[in-house]
């Protein structure tokens, strides 16, 4: 059968393609109910290899090695009818296999090779597109993955939105704002609750130092949060992250606690050690302590995620989030614990997944997280320093890495080490001065104890 898309789906259950379509279109919205959708898929037709593989793509997306289990039973159960399936369904499957071993290149690769026959197959794109950010940490390739298939989706077409609110963040990422902000504005426009559209329009803002009209398109965005997933949390952080640059300091722990890390919200208490609240939680709570705000026990709940998660890479960027709140408590064991698992990591990687490398940038900037918190300022820099440009291959935006470099400015300065802070000042201003403001490095220049932007 044919989906609302056009794409060939190996059954003949229409409440199955029906189901899946909603499921595709929550997933893409950012809503809670795209599990419902898959569940329902499959009831209607357990057969289905897509419906199975959508199951073990929800569950991918949760980046949790507790999850694996479910997936490696959902590609098993895939595997029996896969006889039967579309030359589009084998390539879905064969991406889910890759992505549950690590090997991400390989899973980029097979939807990549599903967008060059199937550009409208949307799912192949939003993971693509999530892989290229989170595994690869590579903006250009992110956005020229989106760029094959736009002109597959011209004005008028629906779910031409979707499409415009990606390429808007990948064109952020790559420091295209003019373009980044205008895709993703026409994006809002074709759907006002677009939330990775919104989103990618508040990067823009937050690169900008737009921080009082960034603050107020979130808000306006907050709007459309009633059947959002846990990305609400993600853009509770980019609204702090305005206010804090505006000038907030302890008024934002308020803000945290309602909005940021809402423990009363059902969302945390079903995923509460989910990877992007973490990061949210523990990038703010260190902005803000580099600020000279007393943030009280709110360390020791992520702490405690943190250590029932040690060696759980799958987004490495997480890890020295982790380490942060491990540190920030003190739990010195654990923290060994997390750079004892990463060193493994490192060494005994698949060759293929590209693994071993990213394990060893991750292991320098938790290793740097950790010094930092110690006072060992001289041994942070040590870390941090060599490895400062291949951050990005932990995956994140560049407003979320700014933490790092702001521990690692933060520590050349209690080290007295004012040449190397200087430099480091002036290297990041003259490296990303073309695309971002000058002040949006004011977190870096207030750790380095330079005043002004
Ligand atoms: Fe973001």
């Amino acid at each position: 059968m044919r989906d609302d898309l056009d794409l060939e789906i190996g059954t003949t259950s229409e409440a199955c393609v029906a189901a899946l379509a909603a499921a595709r279109e929550s997933h893409l919205g950012f809503r809670m109910d795209a599990a419902r959708h898959v569940n329902m898929a499959i009831e209607a037709d357990p057969a289905c290899v897509l419906a199975q593989v959508m199951k073990g793509y929800m569950a991918m997306l949760l980046s949790n090695t507790a999850v694996l289990g479910a997936v490696d039973q959902r590609i098993a159960t895939a595997r029996r009818t896969v006889s039967e399936a579309t030359p589009r369904e084998h390539l879905h499957l064969a991406a889910l296999e890759a992505w549950r071993h690590g090997r991400n290149a390989r899973a980029i690769a097979a939807w990549e090779e599903i967008l060059a026959s199937h550009p409208r197959d949307l799912t192949a794109l939003r993971l693509a597109h999530f892989a290229y950010f989170w595994s690869a940490g590579d903006a250009a390739r992110m956005r020229a993955s989106v760029e094959r298939v736009l002109p597959h989706w011209p004005d008028g077409v629906r779910g031409r939105g979707w499409v415009l609110g990606m390429h808007g963040f990948a064109c952020e990422e790559s420091g295209d704002y003019a373009l980044a902000e205008r895709q993703g504005r026409r994006a809002v426009e074709i759907d006002a609750s677009d939330l990775w559209a919104i989103h990618a329009v508040a990067h823009v803002m937050e690169m900008q130092s737009r921080h009082a009209e960034g603050a107020a398109w979130v808000e306006a965005g907050a709007a459309h949060l009633g059947a959002a997933t846990n990305f609400r949390f993600h853009l509770a952080w980019h609204r702090a992250l305005f206010l804090l640059e505006g000038g907030a300091r302890t008024e934002l722990l308020a803000c945290y606690d309602d909005s940021v890390r809402d423990h009363a919200s059902p969302l945390v208490q079903g995923q509460p050690d989910l990877y992007i609240d973490v990061q949210n939680a523990a990038s703010l709570l260190m902005r803000l302590e580099l600020l000279g705000v007393d943030v009280g026990s709110r360390w020791n709940e992520l702490a405690d995620k943190a250590e029932a998660r040690i060696g759980d890479h799958l987004i490495p960027f997480t890890v020295p989030h982790w380490m942060m709140a491990l540190a920030a408590t003190g739990r010195w064991a654990a923290c060994d614990a997390v750079l004892a698992a990463l060193r493994d990591a490192s060494t005994s990687a698949a060759e293929d997944s590209d693994a071993s490398h990213v394990a060893r940038i991750a292991l320098a900037a938790a290793e740097g997280v950790r010094a930092h918190r110690r006072g060992a300022h001289a041994a942070a820099v040590a870390a941090l320093f060599p490895v400062r440009h291949d951050l990005v291959r932990l995956g994140g935006s560049h407003a979320q890495r700014d933490v790092l470099w702001q521990i690692m400015t933060d520590a050349a300065r209690c080290a007295g080490d004012a040449a190397l802070m200087e430099d480091l000042v002036a290297e990041v201003r003259a490296a990303r001065a073309p695309h971002a403001s000058p002040a949006f490095y004011q977190g870096i220049s207030r750790s380095a104890g330079l005043s002004g932007t």
